[in-house]
């Protein structure tokens, strides 16, 4: 749109090579009139006001405003900081001529990260902004889709944004929607599953939420960014259907309900480009495609050379602060060179800067200025402990173990660091939580990997259950000696172990196995004592060879602020456990689509293409440990009434779920489309979701609407969706393995936009 704006040659002669920006504004205020005219000129019908705010204002901003848009500093209190910054992860300072504040950019994986940010004499960190910490950890993301619940993702997503503009920061590194491919990627736990609806959907509501207080919210690591190991180097490859249909399709999902301002390129290559120099992901799918008015940003240090701007990307992150001076970084002066010898066409950096600001724009940031005030902690706690609840899922309670009778006498807690807190995942997304870490991190030093950061946010699973058991006595063992914590279970009416396995940005997992000796620490336990409870807190999935010997296992993965409270709620009966599972648990790696995680040139992702999770198992015909959807309650549902009908173009499910127990509960009904054999696609495929409280006895009757798509193929050939003409079946179920009731309808042959 913007390059019909530079049609004058002889502003653009005028700008020799080499010439720098004072003489490049002299050259291209020849331009001027052409913008009067353009500002005149009624704005198309599609332009939001945002966008008409912006281009104005591109208008009237010199070459070197619109530049200072398209860097950010990277902070974190390892690099000088310009004045003005907050302290975050990246900093754009403000334009006070044009009204545009500062971009103050911080990560936002489970909340507000507080960056080291005092540093000793070294320049080696030494605390951390908002000294005991100031922000409330959410349960991980991987937790949240857990919930099936895009609601709780918006209420998560508004308090940590509440919690960001308190303290300054308008812009959140958050929305992380990668596919969960590669079940040891030490990510997973930031981002919301393998199934793309669930995974965009609940992506898409957090980023909603975030928004709603006038921060903006990225969605990132667009594309494919499915392993740590080599990130920096490796090919992610993957043909165009099945990314279309699969990683690309959360992303879709997301934008279309989030709307984020700004899309994050990750590090990685895809089919041999690296994601941040792809034209085809950034110019073709993205923006042209999908219509995308925001930006993109790069992840920090993901750039390579001024090229990316024609590629699609918007603005660089993490530059190194170059105190007012453009600096060498692929957008600083090697842009306006490019710029000034037309390898740049002028008009793309107006679009670059015009993205930053119709976002910026959008989401109140130049109306409404961030009001520092002090954070309500408790009632931030509360929205942790609420999303927290519906996270758990219970995977085995056999002779109804669960709940805790409350007439029990003597509980052995052991192991994970129960006494005192519960785990949260590391790398960026680690937030410092209000009140400290429960355990002084041993060797806080960032620069060295090999003694990381584990930081458990202080919620005692053992105070909470001594709370809600207070004739019941529990005693805690560390569970560093199997031997002395077996003797305790022995000497207990029931024994809980507590396992953990740590996951963080930067590091895969190297297997599926629980570290150190805690398959040995239940084993030990549960032969002592037959009523064995087994609460992981986990990044994602793990192998439990002891399975058949513990009573019960409740999956609780990193549960944040509140964990302890939810996790006793659940284990007591205070609350049902009304998480269901957002990706697939195997048996062990050999159920893998690779059964190694590798340093590879490249991984083939086409071994398993579209059927990504769940509907790799099905293509196998290979049963998992627990499949996608799968989670018990302690109440029973059930489904009656089926029926599809077709209404404003779509098809919908009405369907009703009784609440068939004596206890109350909450239910995760699912609807799966079968794909025709014909069509290549795995046999089923996520097509909606539900949740729903019920009280014992209680029935209601749920109506969910399907999107189009989930019942087409991407024809690449001509770059659409297209729906076989045909009967489909959705079933309705439980879990992607337990479906108990179907129905079809019969659908035309259509051709969707992609
Ligand atoms: C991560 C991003 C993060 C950025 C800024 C990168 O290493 O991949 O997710 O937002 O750092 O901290």
């Amino acid at each position: 749109m913007l390059s019909a704006r530079r049609t004058s040659s002889s502003p653009a002669q005028a700008c020799a090579p080499a010439h720098g920006a004072r003489r490049l504004r002299r050259c291209l205020g020849g331009l001027g009139l052409l913008a009067w005219m353009l500002a005149a000129m009624p704005a198309p019908a599609w332009a939001s006001e945002a966008d008409v705010r912006a281009a104005q204002l591109v208008q009237r901003m010199p070459p070197e405003a619109l530049h200072q848009l398209v860097q950010s500093y990277a902070m974190m209190g390892l690099k000088r900081q310009p004045p003005g910054s907050v302290g975050a992860a990246g900093y754009v300072s403000a334009q006070p001529a044009y009204g545009i504040p500062a971009l103050q950019e911080n990560d936002a994986g489970v909340g507000v990260n507080n960056y080291p940010i005092d540093v000793d004499a070294r320049g080696w960190p030494i605390g951390v902004r908002g000294a005991a910490g100031a922000a409330t950890p959410l349960p991980s993301p991987l937790g949240m889709a857990a919930s099936w619940n895009p609601r709780l993702a918006y209420a998560g997503g508004a308090m940590i944004a509440g919690e960001a503009r308190a303290q300054g920061i308008n812009l959140l590194l958050a929305g992380g929607v990668n596919l969960a491919r590669e079940p040891r990627n030490g990510r997973n736990f930031e981002y919301f599953g393998e199934d793309p609806l669930l995974a965009g959907s609940m992506a898409g509501a957090e980023v909603r939420g975030i928004q709603s207080q006038h921060v903006i919210s990225t969605v990132k690591h667009f594309l494919l960014n499915a392993q740590e190991t080599d990130r920096l180097a490796l090919s992610a490859d993957l043909g165009e259907r099945a990314m279309r249909e699969s990683d690309l399709f959360a992303f879709e999902l997301a934008i279309e309900q989030g709307h984020p301002g700004a899309v994050m390129c990750g590090y990685n290559k895809v089919n041999g480009i690296y994601d941040c120099s792809n034209a085809h992901l950034l110019n073709d799918v993205l923006k042209r495609d999908w219509k995308y008015p925001g930006w993109v940003m790069t992840d920090w240090g993901a750039d390579h050379g001024v090229s990316d701007a024609l590629a699609g990307v918007d603005q660089v992150s993490g530059e190194d602060y170059a105190d007012g001076a453009q600096g060498d970084g692929s957008f600083g002066a090697p842009l306006m060179r490019a710029i000034a010898s037309h390898a740049l066409p002028y008009a793309r950096l107006q679009d670059m800067a015009q993205r930053v600001l119709r976002s910026m724009i959008a989401n109140g940031l130049l109306d409404a200025a961030p009001a520092p005030k002090p954070l309500d902690a408790l009632a931030d706690a509360q929205v942790a402990q609420n999303v927290a609840a519906q996270t758990l899922v219970l995977l085995k309670n056999a002779s109804g173990q669960l709940p805790l009778e409350a007439g029990v006498r003597h509980i052995a807690l052991i192991g994970g660091h129960a006494d005192v807190g519960v785990l949260s995942g590391g790398g960026s997304a680690q937030v410092w939580p209000i009140g400290g870490a429960a355990i002084k991190p041993e060797h806080p030093d960032l620069h060295d990997s090999a003694s990381p950061w584990v930081v458990y946010d202080p919620s005692s699973p053992l105070q909470a259950l001594r709370q809600r058991l207070p004739q019941t006595r529990i005693d805690y063992d560390d569970g560093r000696r199997p031997a002395r914590a077996a003797a305790l279970a022995k000497s207990a009416d029931v024994a809980i172990v507590f396992a953990t396995q740590w996951a963080a940005e930067g590091i895969d997992l190297p297997d599926l196995g629980l570290p150190e000796h805690q398959d040995a620490l239940i084993e030990a336990v549960a032969a002592a004592n037959p009523h064995t409870v087994v609460v992981l807190e986990t990044g994602g999935a793990v192998r439990m060879p002891w399975l058949g010997k513990v009573a019960a296992v409740l999956e609780a993965w990193y549960p944040g602020a509140r964990g302890g409270e939810a996790i006793a709620d659940a284990l007591s009966g205070a609350a049902d456990p009304a998480g269901r599972l957002p990706t697939s648990f195997p048996q062990d790696e050999s159920q893998l689509p690779r059964p190694r995680i590798g340093a590879d040139d490249a991984v083939d992702y086409d071994i398993e293409g579209v059927a990504v999770g769940y509907k790799w198992f099905d293509r196998q015909r290979s049963t998992p440990l627990f499949a996608f959807g799968y989670g018990l309650s302690y109440t029973h549902f059930g489904y009656a009434h089926l029926q599809l009908a077709k209404q404003d173009g779509r098809v919908t499910a009405r369907f009703e779920v009784s609440n068939d127990g004596d206890r109350a509960g909450v239910d995760t009904p699912q609807l799966y489309v079968d794909m025709p054999p014909e069509s290549g696609e795995a046999p089923r495929r996520l097509a909606g979701f539900g949740k729903i409280a019920l009280r014992p006895g209680e029935r209601r009757t749920l109506s969910l609407s399907i999107d189009p798509r989930l019942f087409a193929v991407f024809d690449a050939a001509t770059d659409r969706w297209r729906i076989g003409a045909g009967r489909y079946t959705v079933e309705l179920g439980h879990s992607s393995r337990e479906l108990v009731l179907h129905d079809d309808i019969a659908l035309s042959a259509a051709s969707l936009a992609p």
